[in-house]
């Protein structure tokens, strides 16, 4: 890929996750621009960020379609319109509907809380709190159209104390979450994923590269 790669992004809340996308693409690390942010929820924090950078922002409700499908098509159109090739979930709180999925194969990518197929879902930190896992962290897949089970991109791993609440293994997870998003979206820009079948393979990672499960700090 030659130019920039053209990402959209959905968001429904805070929005922590696209200010990682957004730190990386202006400190030059990542060849990417964000051509839209989409949220679902008028009082997403995301839309502030999306103001402070100049990155356009549209909300789309739910509500003012007569389906889930005609909400993912509309959301489909905005992207398709504004030239976007991969889209990003970044605490997107809503399953991915088939035409979306279907405007966007393997070119729908995901952050999750958890180590996948562990703790698929919401609450991913709190089920790995309650479960007594001792190690728990996050995963970038892409989006197929079950709940969390497209092919795995990258994982990182996270320590979970005894002492841990949700919170307090929440915030570990989204430090990390924070730099693996990134990394996977880096690695698709610079053209070096494919998909066989659920595998995921990455040119230029060894089975044995520690990126692939703790990407360098920088
Ligand atoms: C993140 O922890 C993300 O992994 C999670 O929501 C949070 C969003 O934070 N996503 C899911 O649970 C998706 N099922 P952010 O809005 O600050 O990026």
């Amino acid at each position: 890929m030659s130019g920039r790669l053209a990402l959209g992004v959905l968001a429904s809340g805070r929005g922590s996750n696209f200010q990682a996308i957004v730190d990386e693409i202006e400190a030059g690390r990542l060849h990417a621009e964000i051509r839209v942010l989409v949220v679902d929820n008028p009082d997403a924090y995301a839309l502030e960020r999306a103001q402070k950078h100049s990155i356009p922002a549209v909300h789309v409700s739910p509500q003012g379609f007569p389906s889930k499908d005609a909400f993912f098509c509309a959301i489909a159109d905005e992207l398709k319109t504004r030239g976007v090739e991969l889209v990003v979930l970044a605490g997107f709180m809503r399953i991915v509907r088939k035409p979306l999925i279907e405007a966007y194969p393997y070119r729908i990518m995901n952050i999750h809380p958890a180590l996948l197929p562990s703790f698929p879902g919401l609450h991913g930190q709190r089920q790995a709190v309650e479960y007594g896992v001792k190690i728990s962290g996050c995963t970038v897949h892409f989006v197929d159209e079950g709940m969390d089970t497209g092919p795995v991109i990258i994982q990182a791993a996270v320590p979970v104390s005894s002492d841990d609440s949700e919170e307090t293994l929440s915030e570990r997870i989204l430090r990390m979450e924070h730099r693996i998003f990134p990394e996977a979206i880096r690695l698709y820009a610079e053209g070096r994923l494919r998909v066989e079948g659920r595998v995921v393979r990455i040119d230029g990672y060894g089975l044995r590269d520690e990126r692939v499960v703790n990407p360098p700090l920088r």
